[in-house]
């Protein structure tokens, strides 16, 4: 497989349990294609028809289960990839042509070298800062994923890019894979935005010491991933957070220097004792008093029926100011199919005024799909 500006193929990736409902999106998108799995919810996709398409079908039904989907514009054998090279390669300042060569790796560069000499490469402007991501999949021993970025950092140098760690314009995605045998690398150029994600294979990690609960995880990521919607809190913001206990979304609006009204029927966690900008309200989202038009933003994240969690935000909804944000965990239980049990909630919070932004299955939403709406003008 080789290719020029156009991809060949595609990385798809999803939660594993939700692979079936990714694949159905990216099928429909694609108008049908066949799918090759790479690992647990990882798929080499190879679409039916134009694969030029495939990006305007995404960008029209945007996907809710597919977290992450690079371009293949080159699919390279690596027979010669050595276990002991990422020691090899991590042991040097920078790799060389020689250190390459000695991980098995000289094809992959030559591949790289061969990408940004043309095709989609002519579409970046001189500069351009981009970001090698790189995945290993099912592969014992190799290099590691920092001695690959380490050989390939150069190879965008020499072709006038800045290489960068973080915040790039483009990234060049390689995926190293060992499913059929022999390793194989799928390599592809494309921006954070085609890839549905900005992190590599749409996963993100961050450190647990700072976090008064694993949940804060998925608003942290949230803030992140649908800051390019315009979903920006900023200091100074009133947040009504519904199931706030035991603090993890209050501890990040509350250190992004929002004002945060918690309520919940548990306790918070004392470490959020005397935190300025917190008023605490125990008790039940449904039950406790609150003023209409007073907050910029309604987070909601109650382990709950999904219905239950519709029928408390709509009903919470008047709390809003015209054009305020809500970000809700919709648990996917109950009856239907996963796509309709977050639809009818959605449906319900249109009703309340709510209209919906974007609805995605995170990273660190384990059996749940989070919606971004707003509020009506
Ligand atoms: C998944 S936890 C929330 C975690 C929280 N977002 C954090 O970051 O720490 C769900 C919370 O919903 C609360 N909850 C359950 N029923 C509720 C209700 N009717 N009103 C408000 N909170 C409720 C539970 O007490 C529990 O603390």
């Amino acid at each position: 497989m080789s290719g020029g500006r156009s991809p060949v193929a595609f990385v798809a990736t999803a939660q594993p349990e939700y692979a079936r409902h990714a694949l159905a999106e990216l099928r429909q998108a694609a108008g049908g294609g066949r799918a090759e799995p790479l690992a647990e919810g990882v798929f080499l996709f190879q679409p039916r028809g134009d694969p030029e398409a495939v990006r305007a079908g995404l960008a029209a039904q945007p996907p809710v289960f597919l977290r992450h989907l690079h371009p293949v514009h080159r699919a390279l054998a690596l027979p010669d990839l050595r276990p002991e090279a990422g020691a090899e390669l991590r042991s040097e300042t920078g790799a060389d042509a020689c250190g390459s060569a000695a991980s098995g790796l000289a094809p992959l560069v030559e591949a790289t070298r061969d990408l940004l000499a043309g095709g989609r490469a002519a579409l970046l402007p001189p500069g351009a800062a981009v970001q090698v991501q790189v995945r290993r999949l099912g592969l014992r021993g190799g290099p590691s994923a920092f001695a690959v970025k380490a050989a390939l950092d150069p190879v965008l140098a020499a072709a006038g890019f800045r290489p960068v760690s973080r915040d790039p314009e483009w990234v060049l995605s390689v995926t190293l894979c060992g499913a059929a045998g022999e390793p194989r690398a799928f390599l592809g150029l494309s921006t954070p935005a085609e890839n549905l994600s900005p992190w590599p294979g749409g996963a993100i990690h961050y450190p647990r010491a700072a976090v008064i609960s694993r949940a804060a995880f998925k608003l942290m990521e949230a803030l992140e991933l649908f800051a390019p919607l315009g979903f920006c809190p900023r200091p100074g913001d009133r947040a009504l957070d519904l199931g706030a206990a035991p603090g993890g979304w209050t501890q990040v609006l509350l250190d992004r220097g929002l004002r945060v009204t918690a309520v919940d029927p548990a306790p918070l966690d004392p470490r959020l004792q005397d935190r300025p900008g917190l008023t605490f309200l125990q008790g039940r989202a449904g039950e406790v008093p609150l003023p209409p038009v007073a907050f910029d933003l309604l987070t909601c994240d109650i382990n709950w029926h999904p219905l239950e969690t519709a029928r408390t935000v709509a009903a919470r909804a008047e709390v809003l100011v015209p054009g305020g944000w809500a970000l809700v965990t919709v648990k996917l239980l109950g009856g239907g199919t996963p796509t309709a049990i977050w639809r009818r909630v959605a449906d319900i919070l249109a009703g309340a005024g709510l209209w919906l932004i974007t609805a995605r299955q995170l990273f660190h939403n384990r059996d749940e799909v989070t919606l971004l709406l707003r509020r009506a003008d």
